[in-house]
This record gives structure tokens, C-alpha cells and sequence, in this order.
């Protein structure tokens, strides 16, 4: 890897790096002092703009520009907020974990700039049920920030206030899904909403919102310390800044690892996570989490972990999950095993993904079970292609397109199971 100055993970390790005093003393909330200091609100968003930061949750949209779509405060006075994306529900996503229990005040840093850049007075930090122990880091980060005036009443003696509340999420992967989040932080049922109107024009109790993920607001304190040109001056073009890669499954050592974006597939499990376990060798890489096509170990090793690169490829960069894989893995078990979840995970509410998902776990348990039919490969991609773009969200979509891949560069495991079933194998 060329040298690169972590970011995000600057100071996990040291000890009690979750503590404010510590976070201080390491150059911490240096940036709320300048931007709140220095900047109008307008101008920290151009600098994110200039920075070219890609949002972290998955789909890659530009932050800055984002932030640009709320209404103005003249056009659309009254309350706006700012909602950050906890909920890391993505499987083999473990990323978002690392700064909320290590570095949970470089995350209200970025909320608190952040808020100001988009003149919102509440923020509300969705995360997900499964992390209790973040949340309870979080909240005492919170009452830190606030005895020593970084939040709350008139920050700093700026004129800007905010409050920023814990939600805890009840374990539903569709309520990592922005509007779903926000449905469920209203107090209702998790059910995704059909867009437009978006999120920054009607959001939270129907008022502009902006969602972003944690580890999107978590650059932004360092976007405003240091220039957004220096943020984009990491990685490739439109593929800015430092950037957080969760690898886990057949690698010596899988792990949280910080580089640039753009770091190349192959470097990351041959250099950073030591290479595969002993003796294996690589099958496959799932990029991004498991809504993400598969790549075979050819692709994985001339790819490069940013947006644009893998889209090339035809997967995408998604959540930074590096799924790893060797010879012993059954791509059939992969196929059943994502399924399984995708369709537990439907919140039912459209046809397409509801039906489709539960028909696609249905086949895929029939071949791994050794009782698919010929015909059953051209009926899950018939399946698939009614899936595609028809659903009000995108989690049908994160479901048909890894299914999609694996059949297309591991069709022969799939035919080779057609009547394999034997007598002792299935219960
Ligand atoms: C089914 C589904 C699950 C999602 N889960 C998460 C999640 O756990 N965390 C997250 O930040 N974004 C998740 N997203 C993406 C969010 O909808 C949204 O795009 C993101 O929070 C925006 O933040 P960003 O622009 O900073 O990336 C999910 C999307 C879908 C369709
Ligand atoms: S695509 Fe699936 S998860 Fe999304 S709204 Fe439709 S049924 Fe619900």
C-alpha cells in the first residue's frame, strides 16, 4: 500500500480512545472549533462538495450534492434534520462498529458540522439493535460533548445549537433503508416509501432531511481541518478519500482495515489480511456486502476497491464487505444461504421481492438439496428479471443480483447438483 495517513481509525487502539479527554488531546474537534469559527453553513457544504465524498452506506452518491438538495431556510423555514445511518445490517458489513465503539466522538464531530452545514437542530443517530454496547458508547460521548459545551445550548458560543438522539433500531435489515429508517424512527411500521418526494425535501415528521451513513460523516471533520482538496486528493478521480474495509471468511486475517479508496482487491487480502488461511486457495470475493455480485478470483485479483471500478466489473463497492472465499466453498449453499435471508428479510409490502424472493430461497434450497430440475436455473432467472426495477425499494434488487452472478460464474456447480440427491444426505 503507499503511505496513507489513516483518517477514521487514527487513534482506535489507543487506550480509552472512546473518551472525550482522549480524543482531545489527539487533535479531536479541532475542526468543529474551525468550521464553527470560519465557515457559514453554505460554505462547509461546497468544501464537502470540493472533497468529492461518495457516500459510505452503500450506493455511492455525493455527499455535497445531497446536502444541496434541501430546500432553503427562505423557501422552507421551520425544522430540517440531519439523520445518521447506524443500522450496518448489510451482511459481512462490521465497519460503521469500529467508529462508533472506538471513535464515537470523531462521529458526533461530523454530525455536529455536518447539522450546521445544513442549519439542522436535531440529529438523530439511528443504530442497530444488535449494538447495544455502541449505543450506551455513544450516548456517554454524548453527555461528554454536552457538559463541555461541543453540543447542545449555543456551541462553543457560536449561536448554533443542536441535540443529537440515540434510536435504537429492533433488528430488521430493511430498516437500514432510509425511508424505512425513518418510517421506524416515527414510531411505525418499517415500510420503505415510494420516491419521489425524496428524503431531503419530505423526511422526518415530512420535513427536509438528509440521511447519511456513519462513516460518510465521520470524513467530514477532516474535510473541514484539512480542505476538500486534500480529501480528494486520496484515491482515484470521483473515488475520494480514506475509506474503511471490512474483509472477512477465508483470509489469515480478517479485520476492520483503513486505505484509500481504490486500494487494490488484491493488496488488501494478499498484503493487509496476510493472504488466504493456510493452504486455501481463492474461489471467489463477494466486494461489497452481500447485495453485491460475486467476483471470480480472476476479477477479484485485477480489481479496485472504489465505485467506479467495480461497477466496470459489474459488482459495486457497496459497504466495502470483503467476503472471502477458497476452493472449499459451495457456491449452491451460498446461493440457498443468501436467499434464506433476503426473503426473511422482505417487509412484504410489493409483490415482486415479497413472492420472488420467497420462490428464489425455494429453488435455491431444491438444488442445494440435490433435487433441482433442469429447468430450474432459466425459471430463478425469469424470477429475477420480474424482480428487477419493479419493487418500491432496493432491496429486491439486493436480492435478485447476487443470485444473478452466481449463476452466471458458477453455473456448473448449480447443473452439477441437478438429481444428486442421494438417500442419506437429506433429512
Ligand atoms: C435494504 C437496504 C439496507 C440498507 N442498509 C443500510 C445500512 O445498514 N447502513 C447504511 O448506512 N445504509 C444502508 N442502506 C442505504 C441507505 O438507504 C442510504 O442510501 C444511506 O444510508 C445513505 O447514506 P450515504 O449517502 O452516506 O451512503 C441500505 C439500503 C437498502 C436498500
Ligand atoms: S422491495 Fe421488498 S423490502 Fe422493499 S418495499 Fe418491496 S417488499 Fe419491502
Amino acid at each position: 500500500m503507499a503511505a496513507f495517513e489513516p483518517v477514521l481509525t487514527r487513534i482506535v487502539g489507543l487506550e480509552d480512545s472512546h473518551r472525550l479527554e482522549v480524543c482531545e488531546r489527539e487533535g479531536g474537534y479541532q475542526a468543529l472549533r474551525k468550521g464553527l469559527r470560519d465557515f457559514s453553513p453554505s460554505e462547509i457544504t461546497e468544501e464537502v462538495k470540493r472533497s468529492g465524498l461518495r457516500g459510505r452506506g452503500g450506493a455511492g452518491f455525493p455527499a455535497g450534492v445531497k446536502w444541496g438538495f434541501l430546500p432553503s431556510m427562505e423557501n422552507n423555514p421551520g425544522p430540517r434534520y440531519l439523520v445518521c445511518n447506524a443500522d450496518e445490517s448489510e451482511p459481512g458489513t462490521f465497519k460503521d462498529r469500529v467508529i462508533l465503539r472506538d471513535n464515537p466522538h470523531l462521529l458526533l464531530e461530523g454530525c455536529i458540522l455536518s447539522s450546521y452545514a445544513l442549519q439542522a437542530n436535531h440529529c438523530f443517530i439511528y443504530i442497530r439493535g444488535e449494538y447495544p454496547k455502541e449505543a450506551l458508547i455513544l450516548e456517554r460521548a454524548i453527555a461528554e460533548a454536552k457538559d463541555n459545551n461541543l453540543l447542545g445550548e449555543n456551541i462553543l458560543g457560536s449561536g448554533f445549537s443542536l441535540e443529537i438522539v440515540v434510536h435504537r433500531g429492533a433488528g430488521a435489515y430493511i430498516c437500514g433503508e432510509e425511508t424505512s429508517l425513518l418510517e421506524s424512527l416515527e414510531g411505525k411500521r418499517g415500510y420503505p416509501r415510494i420516491k419521489p418526494p425524496f428524503p431531503a425535501v419530505v423526511g422526518l415528521y415530512g420535513r427536509p432531511t438528509v440521511i447519511n451513513n456513519v462513516e460518510t460523516l465521520a470524513c467530514v471533520p477532516s474535510i473541514v481541518e484539512r480542505g476538500g482538496d486534500w480529501f480528494a486528493s486520496i484515491g482515484p478521480e470521483k473515488n475520494s478519500g480514506p475509506k474503511l474495509y471490512c474483509v472477512s471468511g477465508h483470509v489469515a486475517r480478517p479485520g476492520t482495515y483503513e486505505g484509500p479508496m481504490g486500494l487494490p482487491l488484491k493488496e488488501l487480502i494478499e498484503d493487509v489480511c496476510g493472504g488466504m488461511r493456510e493452504g486455501s486457495t481463492l474461489k471467489a470475493v463477494i466486494p461489497g456486502g452481500s447485495s453485491t455480485p460475486i467476483l471470480t478470483a480472476e476479477e477479484a485479483m485485477k480489481a479496485n476497491m472504489d465505485f467506479d471500478s467495480l461497477a466496470a466489473l459489474g459488482s459495486m463497492l457497496g459497504s466495502a464487505a470483503v467476503i472471502v472465499m477458497d476452493e472449499t466453498t459451495d457456491m449452491v449453499r451460498v446461493a440457498a444461504n443468501l436467499m434464506r435471508f433476503y426473503h426473511h428479510e422482505s417487509c412484504g409490502q410489493c409483490a415482486p421481492c415479497r413472492e420472488g424472493t420467497g420462490w428464489l430461497e425455494k429453488i435455491c434450497s431444491r438444488f442445494e438439496e440435490g433435487v433441482g430440475s433442469s429447468g430450474d436455473l432459466e425459471l430463478m432467472e425469469d424470477i429475477a428479471d420480474n424482480i428487477a426495477f419493479k419493487t418500491v425499494c432496493p432491496l429486491g434488487d439486493a436480492a435478485r443480483m447476487p443470485l444473478e452472478a452466481l449463476i452466471a460464474k458458477f453455473r456448473d456447480e448449480f447443473i452439477a447438483r441437478i438429481g444428486s440427491r442421494t438417500a442419506g444426505c437429506v433429512s
